[in-house]
């Protein structure tokens, strides 16, 4: 009994520091390097790159251990995550730098917005829908800026699965020799397309309530853009598929933005998609009503930061809110957005009966930080800037 009781003591105990990440200062030594590494699969070619990198590595254990302090009543955890190895450099080249979008007018009256004034169920999420995943994989963008890229994309990914289920979900094919087995097969689309083509010297005329624009696509490659002139670029030119155009490892790295040489989505194998209507969307309840009844929704941020060190790349679970002093505000400043960073993700559902409540939301850094790829974002105060800018858009599969 008093065994029981004391386990139970320590029990609560340990998991009360879990949850409030008050673990004490994280091993910075060898042996836990060398253990991140195996957990993460993380492999050097050289000594030198192996020691530069270890140093690296320290000087993160310092930054996540003073992270761990300020977020002692943080909902959310932090603790080694994939990054532990990236410099500052590598950290900031995979940020948003630039996603001003031209100044023309973004819809807002798709007949679709309108079904969003009904009040959203209380939770719900595209992963599960009656035993049906409609979300691709994770993917990674890696230490180029790119993220408006993949946010774009895994809406119109979404959308290919939400308006085909047939076509990606329980398709058949022989297992154990002679046995017919069900897998859902998600569309991948190319994110460096629009990195390498929706630059800002392809100029393009749009047409919006029968008005022309002419715009600029404005994808900065690596160094950033914005989503809804990626939504642009699709519904005037369709999007291949990534087999057919795939996201080079030098952009990956950060070396270069590639070359642009799109297929025609709509003949190539696997085809590619088309993005037929986008719109803007403001209010979280509306955007939760849009989540639910259209499908994901592409969101831009501030990114968190404070002198440069944000706790957002040491998510590990929970409920994020930055950390004192992280985000400027709810209201983005066009002024500001060139020297502050932004970062865009993907909501896929939410979670309002938790406490506190929450938006789940894809993230690109690939599916082994946060909680599988996916970060709980708290819903409810319009943090770091998400109500400025979050898109919904519809498309379809060749
Ligand atoms: C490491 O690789 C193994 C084997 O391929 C895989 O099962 C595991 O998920 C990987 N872990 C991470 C964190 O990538
Ligand atoms: C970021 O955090 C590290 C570790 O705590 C610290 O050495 C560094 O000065 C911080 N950077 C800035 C710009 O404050
Ligand atoms: C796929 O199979 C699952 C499990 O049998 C079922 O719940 C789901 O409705 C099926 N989805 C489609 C689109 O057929
Ligand atoms: C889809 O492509 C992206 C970009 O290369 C990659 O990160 C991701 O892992 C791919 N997904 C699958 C399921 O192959
Ligand atoms: C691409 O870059 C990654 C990260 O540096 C590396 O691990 C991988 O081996 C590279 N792949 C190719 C095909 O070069
Ligand atoms: C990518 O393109 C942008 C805009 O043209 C440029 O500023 C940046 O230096 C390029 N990045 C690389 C790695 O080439
Ligand atoms: C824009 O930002 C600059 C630099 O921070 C500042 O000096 C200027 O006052 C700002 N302008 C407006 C209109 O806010
Ligand atoms: C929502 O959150 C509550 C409380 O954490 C949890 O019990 C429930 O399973 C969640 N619902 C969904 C659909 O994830």
């Amino acid at each position: 009994m008093w065994f029981l009781a004391v386990s139970l003591l320590i029990l609560v105990a340990s998991t009360y520091q879990i949850n409030h990440g008050n673990l004490g200062d994280l091993s910075n030594d060898l042996s836990s390097f060398l253990t991140w590494k195996k957990n993460f699969n993380v492999t050097y070619t050289t000594q030198v790159e192996h020691d530069r990198r270890f140093q690296v590595f320290q000087d993160n254990c310092k930054l996540l251990n003073a992270i761990r302090k300020l977020a002692i009543d943080s909902t959310a955890t932090f603790g080694f995550t994939r990054f532990m190895d990236w410099t500052h450099e590598d950290k900031m080249a995979s940020l948003s730098w630039n996603q001003n979008p031209d100044a023309k007018p973004i819809p807002n009256q798709d007949p679709r917005a309108k079904r969003s004034s009904a009040p959203p169920p209380p939770t719900f999420d595209w992963r599960n829908q009656n035993g049906n995943n409609y979300i691709s994989p994770v993917a990674d963008q890696g230490k180029c800026g790119s993220c408006y890229a993949f946010a774009s994309t895994a809406v119109v990914e979404s959308q290919m699965v939400i308006n085909n289920p047939s076509k990606f979900l329980n398709q058949s094919y022989t297992c154990l020799l002679i046995f017919t087995c069900y897998k859902n097969v998600y569309p991948n689309q190319s994110e460096q397309q629009l990195v390498s083509c929706a630059t800002q010297t392809t100029q393009a005329t749009e047409v919006y309530n029968g008005q022309n624009w002419n715009i600029a696509y404005k994808s900065y490659g690596c160094s950033g853009g914005s989503v809804i002139n990626m939504y642009d670029y699709i519904k005037s030119n369709g999007q291949d598929s990534e087999t057919v155009y795939p996201y080079s490892n030098a952009t990956y790295n950060n070396q270069n933005n590639g070359s642009c040489s799109p297929q025609n989505p709509q003949t190539t194998s696997p085809a590619g998609a088309r993005l037929t209507n986008y719109w803007t969307v403001s209010g979280e309840q509306n955007i939760a009503s849009q989540v639910a009844s259209t499908g994901p929704v592409a969101y831009a941020i501030w990114f968190p930061w404070a002198n440069s060190n944000s706790s957002m790349w040491y998510y590990t679970g929970g409920v994020y809110q930055p950390l004192s002093g992280e985000c400027p505000g709810q209201t983005w400043t066009p002024n500001q957005s060139w020297g502050w960073p932004g970062h865009m993700l993907t909501f896929v559902g939410y979670n309002l009966t938790a406490n506190p409540p929450y938006w789940i939301a894809k993230n690109s850094w690939g599916p082994n930080w946060g909680i599988n790829g996916y970060i709980n974002w708290y819903y409810g105060n319009g943090q770091c800037a998400m109500y400025n800018w979050a898109h919904a858009a519809t498309a379809y599969s060749y």
